[in-house]
């Protein structure tokens, strides 16, 4: 082994179009967005401990061999099961990790920060033993992502792999979507935490509730998401900020939306932006916006003023990097 060191990053992601109807086998949108998570690694002589310190925490692990209680993992747990495989892949013996993971994307609110920790974490960890390609790398971290969240899709992690704009469908290979414009979008934190599991399992009693309704409702989700391929291919930024807002209604109408949600996107939509929409699981969490580029920093300054944090994002095309590799 003559690689020491590794740097590997990874991008956030919100989904543009078709959460929740992604569940029932319709297609959704993501987008990886222009917020990193970078994962630092130096191979250390230190037995094999493994010392990993974020933003906010520091752990030291004595030994790589630990058992882990599969539901009440702590924080840094799942990182160390990735260890622990790709060692037993790659036959690795007493190696210790120093493990440095810093982050600009806001945790909790959706927009895939565990996806792309996963994601980091296992390329620069195979980067050291092997030349990885972003197969090795999305497999090894969909499996890390479904210890932190057990029903895990797997979407954050591809998203999060491939970057870019991707047309995503449960159980097929995804599709890339081209687009002509540098879509400029806000994100806006409700500061209300979510349960996507909770919401899932609402978008479910309604469908049986209401199923004829629920079944047209997503017809309409899937011509919109057909429709908005070709608006993004188009460069149509008031086409697609349409389609948000056709978007949005119909989450409004499974019952994922709530007063603050629709309080900050008739805001921001009196402000200027194409379109708004709740992004992901609902009940909280983010709102994205279409806004004119020209217009990005007087809506965002309007927001921020009611009290909210705002993030302007544009597409980022790279999916995962390997920055850097010390021999
Ligand atoms: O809020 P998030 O990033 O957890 O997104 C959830 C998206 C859902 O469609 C509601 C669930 C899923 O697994 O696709």
């Amino acid at each position: 082994m003559n690689i020491r060191e590794s740097t590997a990053s990874a991008p956030g992601k919100i989904i543009l179009f078709g959460e929740h109807f992604v569940v029932y086998g319709n297609p959704a949108i993501l987008m990886a967005v222009n917020m990193r998570l970078n994962v630092y690694i130096k191979v250390i002589h230190d037995g094999n401990k493994i010392h990993i310190q974020s933003d906010s925490r520091k752990k030291i692990y004595d030994q790589i061999n630990i058992k882990f209680k599969k539901d009440k993992l702590s924080f840094f747990d799942p990182i160390i099961h990735t260890c622990r495989k790709i060692f037993d892949q790659e036959k690795i013996q007493n190696v210790g990790l120093n493990i440095k993971i810093n982050s600009d994307i806001p945790n909790g609110i959706g927009l895939g920060s565990s996806g792309a920790v996963s994601v980091a974490t296992n390329a620069a960890i195979l980067s050291i033993f092997k030349k990885p390609n972003k197969t090795d790398i999305f497999l090894n971290a969909s499996e890390t992502e479904k210890l932190i969240h057990k029903y895990s899709s797997g979407a954050d992690c591809l998203i999060s792999t491939v970057g870019g704009l991707v047309l995503y469908k449960k159980n097929q290979k995804y599709r890339r979507i081209n687009y002509n414009n540098k879509f400029s979008f806000l994100i806006i934190d409700t500061g209300i935490k979510h349960s996507t599991k909770k919401m899932v399992e609402k978008v479910k009693k309604f469908s049986e509730r209401e199923n004829e309704r629920f079944i047209k409702i997503k017809e309409t989700a899937n011509q919109i998401c057909n429709d908005a391929i070709k608006t993004m291919k188009n460069g149509d930024e008031i086409g697609t900020g349409l389609l948000i807002r056709e978007n949005h209604k119909l989450l409004e109408q499974i019952g994922i939306s709530n007063v603050v949600i629709e309080k900050i996107i008739k805001k921001t939509n009196d402000a200027g932006a194409f379109g708004s929409k709740l992004t992901g699981a609902g009940g909280g969490g983010s709102i994205i916006s279409l806004v004119p580029i020209e217009e990005k920093e007087r809506i965002k300054k309007r927001i921020e003023n009611q009290g909210y944090r705002v993030f302007p994002v544009i597409i980022d095309n790279q999916g995962v990097l390997i920055k850097k590799i010390v021999r």
